[in-house]
């Protein structure tokens, strides 16, 4: 089997009290849309944070392309090309769309598409253009401010900025739950393109029929370690909400 691109071996975290991940562990390949999901409270969203350089685990290791690392910051994780599309979309509400796509990236190195940090305004609406266009998203007009766009293209914005960046690994918390109908279609469709372009799409989603048609793998927490894996072909929407609740009795460990 080839290596991992990411990978979470035993973390653990601890709030106070609380032990949100005991030894969890979790799997991401290139090239595949895996779904993340479990109960809330499961520790995903833990999860997302160490493996994104939000927050450090207090044990257990991160591999990344077969050699152990230590994410220090989101920072550090962007520069690997992981990056994180947020529920609360953090966007510039006075930007356009393109400024929003280079938002605090001015500096820093290309991105997938082979962007350099340019100021110059006209060069980075003809990219952005290209990146909205080349990911299936329609914006009225590119000069628009965000704050008139709709919630569904204010979430595409912010799913644009984040894929446009990532070059390995997308991590995607709940994309499209404030999502109608055909944003929601439309979202799916970039995250296919975006793992056709040899990225590991990470979904987290509570919506089950949504993980069924656009995952090809699911792995399941429950209390804060990974309870069950999946491959998409044969799985039910039983099996899948029998291991998240623990009524079917499955084990997982790192093999
Ligand atoms: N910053 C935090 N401070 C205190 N407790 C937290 C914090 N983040 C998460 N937790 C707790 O850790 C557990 C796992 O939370 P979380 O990772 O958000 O789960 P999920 O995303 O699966 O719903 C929950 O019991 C939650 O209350
Ligand atoms: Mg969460």
């Amino acid at each position: 089997m080839t290596t991992p691109l990411l990978e979470a071996r035993a973390l653990v975290k601890t709030y106070g009290h609380v032990q949100a991940l005991r030894g969890a562990n979790f799997t991401a390949y290139a090239g595949e849309v895996v779904a993340l999901i479990g109960d809330n409270g499961a520790g995903k969203s833990t999860l997302v944070s160490c493996l994104s350089g939000t927050s450090q685990a207090d044990a257990g290791e991160v591999w990344f392309e077969g050699r152990q690392v230590r994410l220090d910051s989101p920072a550090h994780a962007q520069r690997l090309g992981i990056e994180v599309v947020y529920q609360d979309l953090a966007l510039a509400a006075d930007l356009d769309p393109a400024a929003n796509l280079f938002l605090g990236r001015e500096l820093m190195r290309p991105g997938v598409l082979g962007w350099f940090g340019v100021l110059d305004r006209r060069r980075m609406r003809e990219e952005a253009t290209a990146a909205f266009g080349e990911l299936g998203i329609e914006l009225p007009d590119a000069g628009t401010r965000v704050s008139s766009l709709s919630g569904g293209q204010r979430q595409s914005v912010a799913v644009a900025r984040s894929v446009a960046w990532a070059s390995k690994v997308i991590f995607m918390d709940e994309p499209t739950a404030a999502l109608g109908v055909v944003q929601r279609e439309r979202v799916l469709d970039v995250m296919r393109r975006v793992r056709d372009r040899g990225i590991a799409v990470v979904l987290i989603s509570h919506n089950m029929p949504e993980v069924l048609a656009v995952a090809d793998r699911v792995e399941v927490l429950r209390l804060g370690q990974r309870v069950a894996r999946f491959d998409i072909a044969g799985v039910s929407l039983d099996d899948l909400v029998g291991a998240m609740t623990g009524a079917l009795d499955v084990t997982d460990g790192a093999a």
